[in-house]
């Protein structure tokens, strides 16, 4: 039987030009598997019909839409996760989904190995192949730009000699990858990083610097998850596209960073992440209100170790799912909402409600009839100093 491999198809002109150029040099059979993770953009069955034109003997396209958001970027936000502080993880989080489905149809194809169309210095090679022997060991994997010498040029070369339905004249100085989560955005111009970023840069955002009038929305969260807006009820990948639109229209998300990747290389990236952005605001700031002082400490240090190892194409790791069970667990009484502004590139939080919360009003008011004793606090902060003053004392006695 005729090898048989599984490419990870985005309908660009790489994987386009992969299909025959993988044929070419394997002698294999291809299947070209698209997976809709709300890129938006082209229609899928046109993506889907141009892979057979260009040679693929099955192609399909996988709705893992709703999948992505709920068990991807929702245990993102349940984590508040952000790269540097910054990076909501938007390509990170949909590899492995990508993976999976990748995985399930070379099984039901029965096919021998993968391909993916990444480049050898970028971290998302990492994510794809860690990923595929992390849940379909048997599987090889192959990248034809980074194994088989496919190149810019070569990829034009050849679709204009074998005719591939796919535009080669087009040109777009960016690498970009977007999904629901946000979009991001290098090379061309931006790899000098002195340089700003042009409007057309961005897509999902419109520019904060002439903002619409404040738009105050409501978010309802129960258990981490967002579950209504404005009262409306959502499901997980509603709320992000919802937040995305009314986020995007102030400007909101937009991320200019020099990241560290994996392999070694600091590179600039341009995001745009305006609902999860919002989305990660509003639902620290519940936190802020539900979670337990010491509770909410520690999870800032499993955060950055959660978000880590996802940005390291660790998704199926087991130090993940145990972080990530502690997560959970926090997660518990972060119900309530958030009355967020949205204006001039700022989600700010100006409202927050919930029955299961710490913030009491009667410990904290500074009004009459506080139920503090404020006369405990002498003695409390008497035994916290004890030690920073025994250790001034000796300072003071022996002067080094
Ligand atoms: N640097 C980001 C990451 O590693 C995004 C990678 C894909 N970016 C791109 N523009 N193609 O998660």
């Amino acid at each position: 039987m005729t090898d048989r491999i599984v490419l990870a198809y985005s309908g660009g002109l790489d994987t386009s030009v992969a299909i025959g150029w993988i044929a070419d040099a394997t002698g294999a059979e291809v299947i070209a598997v698209a997976v809709d993770v709300g890129q938006g953009g082209e229609d899928l069955e046109v993506i889907r019909q141009r892979a057979l034109d260009c040679g693929a003997v099955e192609a399909y396209v996988a709705d893992a839409r709703d999948e992505f958001a709920e068990e991807y970027c929702m245990p993102a936000l349940k984590a508040n996760a952000l790269y540097h502080d910054k990076y909501p993880l938007v390509s990170a989080l949909s590899r492995p989904v990508i993976v999976k489905h990748i995985a399930k149809a070379a099984r039901e194809f029965g096919a021998s190995t993968m391909a993916h169309g990444c480049t050898g210095k970028g971290n998302d090679q990492v994510r794809f192949e860690v990923g595929i022997t992390s849940i379909a060991p048997e599987l090889k994997c192959i990248a034809p730009v980074r194994d088989l010498a496919l190149t810019r040029d070569k990829a034009i070369d050849y679709a204009e000699k074998h005719n591939l339905p796919i535009a080669t004249t087009k040109k777009n100085p960016f690498s970009i990858d977007q999904n629901v989560w946000g979009r991001a955005v290098e090379t061309g111009f931006l790899e000098d990083i002195w340089n700003a970023p042009t409007k057309d840069v961005y897509d999902y955002t419109d520019d904060p610097a002439f903002p619409p009038v404040p738009d105050e929305v409501l978010i309802t969260f129960e258990k981490g998850i967002p579950v209504a807006i404005d009262g409306q009820k959502v499901t997980p990948l509603q709320a992000i596209e919802i937040m995305n639109q009314r986020a995007g229209a102030h400007g909101i998300g937009r991320i200019d960073i020099v990241e560290d990747r994996l392999v070694g290389i600091k590179s600039r990236e341009i995001y745009e992440a305006p609902g999860a952005i919002a989305l990660i605001e509003a639902h620290k700031e519940l936190e802020n209100v539900t979670l337990e002082r010491e509770q909410a400490r520690y999870k800032r240090r499993i955060t950055d170790e959660w978000t880590e190892l996802v940005y390291d194409g660790m998704w199926s790791s087991p130090l993940k799912d145990s972080l990530e069970a502690f997560i959970e667990d926090t997660q518990r009484y972060v119900s309530g909402e958030i009355r967020m502004q949205l204006h001039g590139g700022k989600a700010i939080v100006d409202g927050r409600k919930s029955d299961t919360g710490l913030y009491d009003f009667n410990l904290a008011t500074y009004d009459e009839g506080d139920t503090f004793d404020q006369s405990a606090a002498r003695g409390f902060i008497e035994i916290y100093g004890l030690a920073a003053k025994q250790a001034a004392a000796r300072q003071a006695r022996l002067g080094y």
